[in-house]
């Protein structure tokens, strides 16, 4: 029987374990990366469907419901997943939409499986929706869904969120498909950005590529209104602040700070092991700081989560090398016995054990060199139990137009990010409270369940202006 909801949302993964339990039960699993985290938060008590991929290759089975939470696969073939995921989402558009810090690259091959891929995803939601549904589309790799599922159901209510940064008029125009994308996105009736600048290059493009016309938060194109605007993503503050208090977590934290050493400074950097995240950067001034002997390892240490992500993706790998062989050289030159200066940490952490690590640090160090938001920022204020404790936040971070009591920096300034990090590590205690204090009032009143609300909301009252 066809199981229809008044809620879908689709985003490329479903937020699954990829082990079905042997009982058949189905467990929320947070994969790496801001989206999974954001719509955890709203759809984990709501009753929606979430159409995504499950993972893997081949046949989608059936899956069984996450609590209030329906899920519809949608299956990919090997050859789709290198040219949708692998190919035209990872290697054209997310290199391209973060400022090309990557070199994007264009594949005529790629374009064909991201669309039929799209129109796959368009069919699954145009099936699982009740009339009158809301269905939300979310990001980059989805791009061409609110067009195509508009044609499917007229009847449905569309949003779609870009959890990335969009690009500048000048570089989006590089995009061999430019028309279908932009078209494909405003097929929604409320598009939504990180930053208002998005919306701007958005309404500029329409109209020079579209023959729109309008404003910067409401496009008129063919005969319909697209309301756009920023909606900046956030985290669940109030599922912080419980693992915050969690013996283990608080335990763990006082084990950490033992094991780092507890006389010593703790710089803590926590990434997917994406080109984006300004990794190498952030250890090249790392070393200049031990080889100019403004640091010591008998008093400072880093510590770098990197996940591994996207790890099919050339640019990925070549990363991760890059990376491995440049720890290893620090370490060798600057380390010494059990004093790594170093601890470099390429797998995934659960929440309670991230929480600890948030709260281990002295100073933060999120230097994206281009970044949606980066969730890892907040996630740091809300682990913290008291005012210590420094951010240093890149410039070109989403984050950074909100959290600006942070250590503001342009990573791509080494000797800048040089300077920064002493300052953070020298701060005084009292800075550094009216810092965290303004920073932890802003995520509060802007959490994840207000990210929801206000979008939401704007997307409800935005059908009623369509003509
Ligand atoms: P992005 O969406 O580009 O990955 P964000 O900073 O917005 O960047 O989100 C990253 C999310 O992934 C955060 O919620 C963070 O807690 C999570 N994360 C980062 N590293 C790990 C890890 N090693 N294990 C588990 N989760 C991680
Ligand atoms: O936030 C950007 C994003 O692409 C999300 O859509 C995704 O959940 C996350 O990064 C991790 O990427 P992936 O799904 O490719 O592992």
């Amino acid at each position: 029987m066809l199981r229809q909801s008044s809620l879908v949302v689709v985003a490329n993964r479903l937020p699954l374990d990829d082990n079905v339990a042997p009982d058949g039960a189905c467990e929320w699993r947070r994969s790496p990366g801001g989206l999974a985290g954001a719509l955890h938060a709203i759809l984990e008590q709501t009753p929606a469907t979430w159409v995504g991929w499950a993972g893997g290759t081949g046949q989608a089975r059936d899956l069984p419901d996450i609590g209030t939470l329906r899920l519809r696969p949608v299956p990919l073939s090997e050859e789709e997943l290198r040219g949708y995921y692998e190919g035209f989402a990872n290697s054209t558009l997310w290199p391209l939409y973060h400022d090309a810090v990557e070199q994007p690259v264009f594949d005529r091959e790629w374009w064909l499986a991201y669309r039929a891929v799209n129109r796959r995803f368009a069919e699954a939601a145009a099936e699982v929706a009740e009339p009158g549904a809301t269905v939300w589309v979310q990001d980059y790799h989805l791009q061409l869904v609110p067009q195509l599922l508009r044609e499917l159901r007229p009847d449905v209510r569309i949003g779609f969120f870009l959890h990335v940064p969009f690009p500048p008029p000048e570089l989006f125009m590089q995009l061999p498909r430019r028309v279908e994308l932009l078209r494909g996105m405003l097929g929604a009736d409320l598009v939504g950005f990180q930053r208002p600048q998005a919306a701007h290059n958005v309404a500029q493009l329409a109209a020079k590529l579209l023959g729109a016309h309008g404003a910067d938060d409401a496009i008129i194109l063919d005969d319909r209104v697209v309301r756009t605007g920023a909606f900046p993503v956030s985290i669940d503050v109030a599922e912080m602040r419980t693992l915050n208090a969690r013996p283990y977590v608080v335990n763990q934290a006082h084990q950490l700070r033992h094991d780092l050493g507890a006389h010593k400074r703790v710089l803590l950097s926590v990434d997917r092991l994406d080109y984006t995240k300004g990794i190498e950067h952030r250890l090249t001034a790392y070393s200049e700081l031990l080889r100019d002997g403004r640091i010591k390892v008998r008093d400072t240490v880093m510590v770098q989560v990197a996940v591994p992500s996207r790890e099919q993706v050339e640019s990925y790998r070549g990363l991760r090398d890059r990376i491995e062989r440049e720890v290893g050289r620090i370490n060798g030159e600057y380390g010494r016995v059990g004093e790594p200066a170093i601890h470099y940490l390429n797998q995934p952490f659960d929440r309670a054990d991230l929480a600890a690590l948030y709260q281990t640090a002295d100073v933060m160090v999120v230097t994206p060199l281009r970044d949606g938001m980066n969730l890892v920022a907040k996630e740091f204020v809300a682990a913290r139990r008291d005012d210590s404790g420094a951010l240093v936040l890149s410039e070109f971070a989403g984050a950074a137009a909100e959290l600006s009591d942070a250590f503001l920096v342009n990573p791509h300034d080494v000797d800048g990010l040089k300077e920064t990090l002493l300052q953070a590590l020298a701060a005084a205690p009292e800075d550094l409270a009216t810092r965290m204090k303004a920073m932890r009032d802003h995520i509060t009143s802007h959490d994840i369940h207000a990210w929801a609300r206000a979008y939401l909301t704007a997307l409800e009252q935005s059908q009623a202006l369509v003509p």
